[in-house]
């Protein structure tokens, strides 16, 4: 708020000159009854009427600046805030994200704000306006007739009191309310993200059913501060009525006793209206301002969640990295309770290929999250080239790294986007490079758009497989130092998989390579393989020494073998031949 105070300054001159001019017509009244009627001084009607022109024209060009300045002001303000929580939460650990649905961030980044328009905007001038007007107005009445006033001022004081009393039971209806609303968000973008399932089981009425629920809740709470405002302004009104009937007969009463001219009534009144209005509304802007706080409780919130570079500045920096990946008696759990990773060490010399396989379940993934500093250990360390990773600045490490996934994430764009979204700056031929490598040039060619062909939502518009390939050609074009392949290739088929294995081949030249396959045929050629069980690591070596060894390797190789000599298909394929 602190870093708008300018624009809040000149709105607040503005609003002065505003204000003040506001009372030029109630003046120039008195001046009319008591003493150009009064005294029959017929001259002085012109003065008196451009004078009242002219305040009304000062009040009307001021109001318009104020709109405008203030309007604008907090547009912006409202523009800064969404960058400054997007650039938040962007930076937030990757667990974050395992909290919250991306919906209900949306909407944090996007609506949360819009209330901060009333604090910075109108609402905070108009607040300030409204009490400036009364005390203005106050001052005057009291010279007035102070009697009255007094009386008028006991009952503002009231009111002022149970105002005070809403906004603070409002605000947190308006905090639930936001909360509620992102929820909604949330849901329903999970419910159209998996629109193929909802339609594939049916459950159109039941996702339907629990949108409904979500809204009839905001409806609800949306009427409570519906009601709650009105109350306010309500009985702002009637404590006008209240205010008036004592005017009528507290003033009428002093004119018949010669306490009060014609004049200083007619000014009275005029004044009480100048002053009522302001009071009204600010009973509304109150509404507005505990909006405001509302959204700034939850952007508070949300802006203190620790980022992932919060102590960054305190690390080293990494100018290159050679690729050389140790862990030391690496322990982790994602909850209190259950450890998922129980006592690790490896070593993976630079260039080297190690492959880890394991029931699922095991830990595999967890533990190369740790790898990729996305998880950190609980205890034990990680080191690359023997730095502890805790120690390292993120952003320079990640720099080298590169990673396929099972579940392949493709952002809506063109083939040759997604590929070089590690290297924005790449050229059509590298592109075109390491696609060749990752054995996706052919059917990206065979597309009318070619590496042009946009791909849809998360890549919608391809198969499994191609997405799967073009996460390959993006990870090889990365150029990274240690690449991570976490069931890379489980979505292929196994022809395609053998040509890629080549390619393979000649990705990790060079480079430190963490493999997680089901297929054991694909990472018979890795240096050293990890069989992990439960979190720990059973058994290590390489292909030979584990299939002489006769253990949980031999084993699970064996099964495999068999079963692909069998059949020579992927699992399920056969029953629909
Ligand atoms: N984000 C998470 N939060 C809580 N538990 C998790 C999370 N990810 C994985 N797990 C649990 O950790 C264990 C290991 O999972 P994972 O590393 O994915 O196994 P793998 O890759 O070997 O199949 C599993 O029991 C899984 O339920
Ligand atoms: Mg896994």
């Amino acid at each position: 708020m602190w870093r708008y105070r300018r624009t809040l300054a000149v709105g607040l001159v503005l609003m002065v000159i505003n204000r003040v001019s506001s009372f030029v017509l109630p003046g120039t009244s008195k001046w009319l009854i008591d003493e150009v009627i009064g005294n029959d001084q017929m001259e002085l009607l012109t003065p008196l009427a451009l004078m009242a022109v002219g305040a009304t024209i000062v009040q009307a060009g001021t109001s318009y600046l104020l709109s405008n300045v203030i309007g604008i002001a907090a547009q912006k303000a409202i523009m800064e805030m969404r960058q400054r929580i997007h650039d938040h939460v962007i930076h937030l650990p990757a667990r974050f994200f395992e909290r919250h649905k991306s919906g209900e961030l949306i909407s944090r980044v996007m609506s949360d704000p819009e209330g901060v328009r009333n604090l910075i905007g109108t609402g905070i001038v108009m607040l300030v306006g409204g009490v400036l007007t009364a005390i203005l107005a106050l001052i005057i009445l009291f010279i007035l007739y102070w009697q009255l006033t007094l009386i008028i001022c006991v009952i503002l004081a009231t009111f002022g009191g149970f105002m005070a009393y809403a906004f603070r039971a409002l605000r947190p209806i308006f905090r639930k309310r936001q909360k509620i609303r992102s929820e909604i968000t949330g849901a329903l973008g999970e419910t159209l993200g998996g629109i193929w399932l909802v339609k594939a089981y049916g459950a159109e009425g039941r996702e339907q059913g629990k949108f409904n629920d979500g809204v009839i809740q905001l409806f609800r709470l949306i009427s409570k501060t519906i009601r709650g405002t009105s109350a306010t302004v309500t009985l702002g009104t009637v404590i006008v009525g209240i205010i008036g009937a004592l005017m009528i007969v507290l003033g009428g009463r002093a004119i018949a006793e010669n306490a009060l001219t014609l004049g200083d009534f007619v000014m009275y009144l005029f004044v009480v209206g100048v002053m009522v209005a302001p009071i009204i509304q600010m009973a509304m802007v109150g509404t507005q301002i505990s909006e405001a706080f509302a959204g700034l409780d939850r952007i508070r919130d949300l802006m203190t969640e620790i980022r992932e570079d919060e102590d960054e500045d305190h690390r080293n920096t990494l100018k290159r990295v050679r690729g050389e990946v140790t862990l030391e008696d690496v322990h982790f759990r994602y909850d209190e309770t259950v450890p998922v990773i129980q006592g690790v060490s490896l070593h993976a010399a630079k260039g080297t290929t190690t492959a880890l396989i394991g029931p699922s379940g095991s830990g595999k993934s967890t533990l190369i999250s740790m790898v990729m500093g996305f998880n950190q250990p609980q205890q034990g360390r990680v080191l690359i080239d023997g730095q502890d990773l805790s120690t390292l600045k993120l952003s320079d490490y990640r720099r080298y790294l590169g990673v396929v996934m099972q579940e392949n994430f493709l952002f809506d764009g063109t083939i040759a986007e997604n590929i070089s979204y590690a290297k924005p700056a790449a050229s059509r031929h590298e592109i075109e490079y390491a696609s060749r490598i990752a054995n996706a040039h052919e059917f990206i060619q065979s597309f009318p758009d070619s590496y042009d062909t946009v791909v849809g939502e998360r890549g919608i518009k391809l198969s499994g497989g191609q997405r799967q390939r073009i996460s390959i050609a993006r990870a090889i074009l990365a150029n990274s130092k240690i690449l991570v392949l976490d069931e890379a290739t489980s979505n292929l088929d196994t022809e395609s998989e053998a040509l890629i294995q080549e390619g393979f081949k000649n990705l990790r030249e060079g480079r430190t390579t963490f493999v997680i396959a089901h297929r054991l045929s694909t990472i018979r050629s890795a240096d050293q393989i990890l069989v992990l069980e439960a979190g720990r690591i059973v058994e290590r070596g390489n292909h030979t020494t584990l299939y002489r060894m006769g253990g949980r390797y031999r084993e699970l190789y064996d099964q495999q073998h068999s079963y692909e000599k069998d059949l020579y298909v992927n699992p399920g394929e056969d029953s629909l031949q």
